[in-house]
């Protein structure tokens, strides 16, 4: 491997069937999963949950499952729903179908561009609408308070040491409530427990939640996993003082760096205050930090050179 870049890298130990989240903790400093390692990981795995929906035995634990999340979420009266990390949409888009009072505006964002671009044309396969784009969760390019329903699925998981972070940030963007689906080491099984530390999963979202001072409505094992080795766990968090903070999202993307609002400009995301952009690759955009293009003229540079005739 002393000559390959880890893409290269984890592209061959995937055609060899290997977790590609291993192949780096094994490589690196750390025990937990870096965010690259995610990001390679998944994408890598583009194509797998919709192939997965091609078998009756898992949608017909997909369609129990997304049948009870949008039974709550029709109890909520939910406008707005946002699912984080969403992946292939394979969930997003039966939760949405499921639900009686359709949201007026639904989204999801992934760390994966072909998992988000594929989710797409899944959402759009069972006519749903709902606007996707690349993010990431402790970083998420969207207002305050500023969706009713904020919704995971497996998605915390292998980012084990950032549940801090990443539990404040989607409570942030939250306007009411914030539905956690994870793997639970405390609730769940033996096996479920040896499974989180084989995989580096999350730990302790609930006594993390509690410790931030939200308030935890609801805590107890979610049916319908479809891993018996990886149970899972609802944890239902009420923001305070909710009503007061909500708004509709109408321009919505505010930039991953300064949280300041972005505007379209030429087909792209631009922040006027920290003069970059964020491409909107083949429809998507892509908004995590890391993909800020420095280039603060882009407004004002035009396609051709300026005209040297007298
Ligand atoms: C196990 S899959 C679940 C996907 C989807 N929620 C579902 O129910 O089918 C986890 C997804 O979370 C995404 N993810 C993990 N960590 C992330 C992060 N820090 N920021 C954004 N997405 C993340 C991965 O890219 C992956 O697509």
């Amino acid at each position: 491997m002393d000559d390959k870049s880890p893409l290269m890298e984890s592209r061959e130990a995937f055609a060899q069937g290997k977790n590609i989240m291993a192949v780096w903790r094994e490589r690196g400093l750390t025990d937990a999963n870096s965010l690259d390692a995610i990001e390679v990981a998944y994408d890598l795995q583009t194509g797998s949950y919709q192939a997965l929906m091609e078998k009756a035995w898992f949608r017909e634990i997909k369609y129990k499952f997304t049948a009870e999340l949008a039974s709550i979420f029709d109890n909520i009266g939910a406008e707005t729903v946002l699912e984080a990390g969403a992946g292939e949409a394979t969930t997003l888009a039966h939760v949405l179908q499921k639900m009686q009072a359709k949201p007026v505006h639904a989204f999801g964002f992934d760390l994966s561009w072909s998992r988000t671009a594929l989710g797409r044309a899944y959402l759009k396969s069972v006519g749903v609408e709902a606007d996707l784009f690349v993010a990431e969760l402790s970083a998420i390019p969207i207002p305050d308070s500023s969706v009713d329903v904020v919704f995971t699925s497996h998605a915390v998981e292998p980012n084990r040491g950032r549940e801090r972070e990443i539990l404040s940030e989607l409570y942030r963007i939250t306007s009411r409530n914030l539905i956690l689906i994870e793997p639970s080491n405390t609730l769940g099984s033996e096996e479920t427990r040896k499974h989180i530390e084989k995989h580096q999963y999350c730990l302790n979202l609930h006594q993390i939640a509690l410790d931030l001072g939200f308030e935890v409505i609801d805590h107890r094992i979610f049916g319908n996993s479809p891993n018996p080795l990886n149970e899972h766990s609802i944890i239902h968090i009420r923001k305070k003082d909710t009503d007061k903070n909500k708004k509709v999202i109408e321009s919505i993307f505010i930039c991953p760096r300064c949280s300041k609002p972005l505007s379209e400009v030429k087909g792209h995301l631009f922040c006027e205050n920290e003069g970059v952009v964020y491409p909107i690759l083949d429809g998507i955009p892509c908004l995590r930090a890391g993909h800020a293009i420095i280039a603060g003229q882009f407004p004002k540079i035009h396609a051709g050179p300026p005209s040297r005739n007298p």
